[in-house]
């Protein structure tokens, strides 16, 4: 009787642990996961646009450059930029209006910028007496093209600066706001005038920008580009194209082999302008086709972008719904756009610690298993751990209480 107790026990024990284990256990990238136990910084996703049906860990952060190379001037970074980040799928216009129009991401602008986003592409417009984020229909913001007030997001973002004193954020804004000076006040309202980078130091005949260590130091963290000129005299904010250059963004932008500049940008090839921004996107956003397009196509463009812009790796990589990828996605093109810049390596990930040397360390992470299920229909290798290197304290645990329980009841 006894013996039996202690077996069920130990039975219910045995699933328990292995219950714990199933959870705790997290996947590396590539794995073929269920939906919850990647590792952090990786969800569990397919790609059927390019074949991947098997289900794997995939990156949805890039590595922030500034934790592994220090001291690099602003324009010597490439950051993760989401278009419309404000265009969230599944919500409600703030009107209390359905949507009818497009939307580019799916996670909030906190969450965005907590997944190491850090430029945000804005569409502001006047509308119901304040300053909205809006798709436009002829130029103009409606109910049913209205997400929220800018200062909400706005609020958010003030939220992130605060509590993360080292992080630089970027915004663009394109903006359909006339009134001199509505703009400003939204900033100021929202408490992100003590963020700003003034614009007498942005460089103007493409200088170097301050180093990120010195714009931390100032608290000068929030860096905003317009696309009106005359924003400047009266708002105090950059005009985007005196600093910045950009290759087509939709369908133009997407043509293999070619990557050339959108009109309202000096060409991209133009040295006198520090920042270089490249856009990945199609004018239809696409939630199936974006893992396929933020995927292999991506990092090719950026190999484009790179040669047509003056051998210049983009600083900003803008796409449309950011965390979807058949792996490492934006994430991994922004990685390998750091590497270039910080240390000449092909992924920040193989930085030396503060990059001087310019030698790389050897790749750590054994590469992805194959995302294509075989012909037979049963996935190749896919749960083949002896590819990657799980994590182990785990096993350890199981396998010390097991012993333990093996010696007192056995
Ligand atoms: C738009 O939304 C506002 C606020 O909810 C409402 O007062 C107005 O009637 C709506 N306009 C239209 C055309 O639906
Ligand atoms: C916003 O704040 C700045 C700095 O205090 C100030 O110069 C500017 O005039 C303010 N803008 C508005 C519209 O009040
Ligand atoms: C997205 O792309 C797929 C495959 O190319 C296509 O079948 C689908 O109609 C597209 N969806 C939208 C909303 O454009
Ligand atoms: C980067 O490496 C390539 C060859 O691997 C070399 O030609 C180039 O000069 C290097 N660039 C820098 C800035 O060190
Ligand atoms: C990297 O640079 C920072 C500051 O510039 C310094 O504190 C740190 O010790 C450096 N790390 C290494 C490994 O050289
Ligand atoms: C797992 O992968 C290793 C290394 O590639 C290989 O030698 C082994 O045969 C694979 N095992 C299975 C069951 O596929
Ligand atoms: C797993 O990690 C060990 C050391 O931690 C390393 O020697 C080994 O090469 C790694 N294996 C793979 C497949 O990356």
């Amino acid at each position: 009787m006894m013996k039996e107790i202690i077996r069920i026990k130990f039975l219910i024990l045995c699933i328990t642990v292995s219950f714990l284990f199933q959870h705790c256990s997290c996947l590396k990238i590539g794995e073929t996961c269920t939906d919850s136990n990647c590792d952090e910084g990786l969800v569990c996703s397919t790609c059927p646009a390019n074949g991947n049906t098997r289900p794997r860990c995939t990156r949805i952060q890039p590595t922030i450059p500034t934790t592994k190379v220090k001291g690099l001037p602003f324009n010597k970074y490439s950051w993760l930029t989401t278009h419309n980040s404000f265009a969230i799928s599944g919500s409600k216009s703030a009107t209390g209006s359905d949507i009818l129009a497009p939307t580019n991401q799916e996670d909030s602008i906190t969450n965005q910028l907590k997944n190491g986003v850090r430029g945000l592409m804005l569409d502001m417009y006047e509308f119901s007496n304040d300053i909205w984020l809006c798709h436009s229909f002829g130029g103009k913001c409606y109910n049913v093209t209205s997400f929220q007030p800018a200062s909400n997001s706005l609020k958010e973002i003030q939220g992130f600066l605060e509590k993360n004193p080292s992080e630089v954020v970027t915004i663009f804004i394109e903006d359909y706001v006339s009134t001199p000076k509505a703009l400003s006040k939204v900033f100021n309202d929202s408490g992100l005038n003590k963020y700003w980078f003034p614009i007498s130091r942005m460089p103007k005949k493409g200088e170097d920008w301050p180093t990120v260590d010195d714009m931390v130091k100032q608290n000068q963290r929030l860096v905003v580009f317009t696309s009106k000129s005359s924003k400047e005299a009266s708002d105090g904010i950059a005009y985007e194209w005196r600093y910045v250059v950009e290759n087509q963004y939709g369908n133009g932008g997407m043509k293999a082999g070619s990557c050339r500049s959108r009109s309202e940008s000096s060409a991209l090839s133009t040295s006198g302008i520090s920042l270089v921004l490249q856009n990945y996107f199609p004018e239809n956003p696409n939630t199936t086709e974006s893992c396929l397009d933020n995927s292999a196509p991506l990092i090719t463009m950026t190999k484009t972008c790179f040669e047509a812009a003056g051998k210049r790796w983009p600083n900003f990589i803008a796409v449309d719904f950011y965390q979807r990828s058949d792996g490492g996605g934006a994430p991994e093109a922004v990685d390998q756009a750091n590497g270039q810049l910080a240390c000449n390596c092909s992924s920040i990930a193989y930085c030396k610690a503060n990059g001087t040397s310019r030698t790389c360390e050897a790749p750590v992470l054994s590469p992805p298993p194959p995302a294509r299920v075989a012909s037979t229909g049963t996935p190749q290798d896919g749960n083949n751990k002896s590819h990657s290197n799980r994590s182990k304290p785990f096993h350890w645990l199981i396998g010390t209480i097991f012993a333990a329980i093996l010696l007192i009841h056995v």
